[in-house]
C-alpha cells in the first residue's frame, strides 16, 4: 500500500512537469493575422527544450511570455506577423536571430520551419 502510493505521488509528479514544460510541439498559425501563405510553422518545442535553456526564449525559466532577441524585453507575437511579409518580426527578433547566432544548420533554409 505504502508503495503504491509513493508511486503515484512519482506519476503525479512527472505529470505536473510534463504540462509545466508546455507542448512538445506547437502550431505557431496562432501568430499570423489570417490564413498564412506558407505551411503554418509546427514549432518542435521538445527539440528547442533540449538544445536551450527556457530564459534563451522566455523571459522567465516557467514559460510563458517570449523575449525579443534583438530589441531585448518581451515579445508578443500572437497575430502580429502580416500572411505574404517575408520581412517579419517572427523571423527578425526571435527564430532566425538564434539560429544564426548558434549556427543551425540551414537556420534560415524556408523549409526547415515551413515544412508540409
Ligand atoms: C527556442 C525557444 C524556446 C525554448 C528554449 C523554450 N520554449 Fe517554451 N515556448 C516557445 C514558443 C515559441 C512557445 C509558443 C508560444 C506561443 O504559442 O505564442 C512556447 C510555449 C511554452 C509554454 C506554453 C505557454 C503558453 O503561453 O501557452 C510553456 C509552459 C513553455 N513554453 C515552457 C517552457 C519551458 C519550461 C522551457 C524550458 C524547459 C521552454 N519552454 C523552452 C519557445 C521556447
Ligand atoms: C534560442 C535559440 C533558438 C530559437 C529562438 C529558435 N531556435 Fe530553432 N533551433 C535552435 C537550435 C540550437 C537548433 C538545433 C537543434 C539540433 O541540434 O538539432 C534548432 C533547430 C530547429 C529546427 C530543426 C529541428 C530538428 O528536428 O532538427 C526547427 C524546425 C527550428 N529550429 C525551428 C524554429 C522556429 C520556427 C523558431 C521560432 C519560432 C526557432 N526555431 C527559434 C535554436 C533556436
Ligand atoms: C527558423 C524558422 C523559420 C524559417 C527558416 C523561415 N520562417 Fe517564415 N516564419 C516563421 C514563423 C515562426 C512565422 C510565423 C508563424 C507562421 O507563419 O506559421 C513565419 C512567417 C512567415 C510568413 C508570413 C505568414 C505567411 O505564411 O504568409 C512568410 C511569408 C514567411 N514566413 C516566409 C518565409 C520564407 C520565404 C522563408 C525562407 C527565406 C522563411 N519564411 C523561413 C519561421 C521561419
Amino acid at each position: 500500500m505504502k508503495k503504491l502510493i509513493v508511486a503515484m505521488v512519482i506519476v503525479c509528479f512527472a505529470v505536473a512537469a510534463a504540462i509545466a514544460a508546455g507542448p512538445a510541439k506547437i502550431d505557431l498559425k496562432t501568430w499570423v493575422a489570417g490564413e498564412p501563405s506558407k505551411p503554418a510553422v509546427q514549432f518542435p518545442h521538445d527539440v528547442h527544450q533540449a538544445k536551450n535553456q527556457c530564459t534563451d526564449c522566455h523571459i522567465t525559466a516557467e514559460g510563458g511570455a517570449l523575449k525579443n532577441l534583438k530589441a531585448g524585453g518581451e515579445a508578443n507575437f500572437k497575430g502580429a506577423i502580416k500572411v505574404k511579409a517575408t520581412k517579419n518580426d517572427a523571423h527578425d527578433t526571435f527564430c532566425w536571430e538564434c539560429h544564426v547566432a548558434k549556427k543551425v544548420p540551414q537556420g534560415k533554409s524556408c523549409n526547415k520551419c515551413h515544412a508540409k
